[in-house]
């Protein structure tokens, strides 16, 4: 039995002020019979931290970088994510490789550099629209994983999947969970012809993930969690979530 997953992705969101009161409300609600982490931006990761002293929660980043240290001006290393007590980093979210033109290869070379310091990577797959409509949801999924697996040999079985479909992503459209479990279980099979610890690792589904829409999704046989984007900004909702992911 896996335990589920929740994390929430702040994205480029928030303000000291906004996040002492999510992180203050958010500690009072738990703790939940899940693992639950907060991906915050880089500059909140210290506070957070503070915050979340004494809870269960986790907490991580949105990104790292690929490379150790160096002239990589801007860039944040896997290392300092570490000693920052970062556990989670979030790779190949669709925003990064759509508007950074990440490729499924720097996205791999990130998983490896987090997983060589300890640090989980939550790495994002998932197809857009128009390769939906044009049949290629499978082959645009396994290609993404397939770098990661290929990158990362025998350790692939440490990392954390999670399929977001680009178009459920801030749009309110959520896969149905047909769809989603469809999705999971072709990631599934191929991280068992990878790995013989395939059956324990986590998948994670993200995209208009909220308290309505969470239980039913969190019910199917390969969806071990979410990746929440817009509903972890709200104690509630994402305190809900979690309560979903309890049961
Ligand atoms: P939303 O939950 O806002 O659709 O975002 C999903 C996401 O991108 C999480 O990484």
């Amino acid at each position: 039995m896996r335990k589920k997953l929740v994390v929430g992705n702040w994205k480029m969101n928030g303000s000291r002020a906004v996040n002492a009161q999510l992180l203050a409300g958010f500690k009072d609600s738990g703790p939940w019979n899940a693992d639950v982490v907060v991906c915050v931006p880089f500059p909140y990761i210290a506070e957070t931290a503070l915050a979340l002293t004494g809870s269960a929660t986790a907490y991580g980043a949105q990104d790292c970088s690929a490379h150790e240290q160096g002239a990589f001006t801007g860039e944040v290393s896997s290392t300092m994510l570490a000693d920052v007590g970062c556990r989670y980093v979030i790779v190949g979210h669709s925003e990064r490789r759509a508007y950074h033109a990440e490729s499924d290869q720097l996205v791999a070379d990130k998983a490896k550099a987090a997983l060589a310091h300890g640090v989980t990577p939550i790495v994002c797959v998932g197809e857009t629209r128009s390769e939906r409509e044009a049949g290629q949801t499978e082959s645009v999924v396994k290609r993404q994983l397939a770098a990661v697996i290929h990158t990362l040999g025998h350790c692939c079985g440490e990392i954390v999947v999670a399929y977001e479909p680009v178009w459920a992503i801030g749009t309110g459209l959520t896969a149905t969970p047909e769809q989603a479990q469809a999705v999971h279980a072709v990631l599934r099979a191929q991280l068992h012809a990878a790995t013989d610890r395939a059956s324990s690792m986590r998948i994670l589904y993200g995209g208009s993930v909220k308290a309505e829409n969470a239980a039913e999704l969190f019910s199917q046989a390969d969806i071990d969690g979410g990746l929440i984007g817009g509903a972890s900004l709200k104690v509630g909702d994402f305190a809900a979530i979690c309560l979903a992911a309890a049961h």
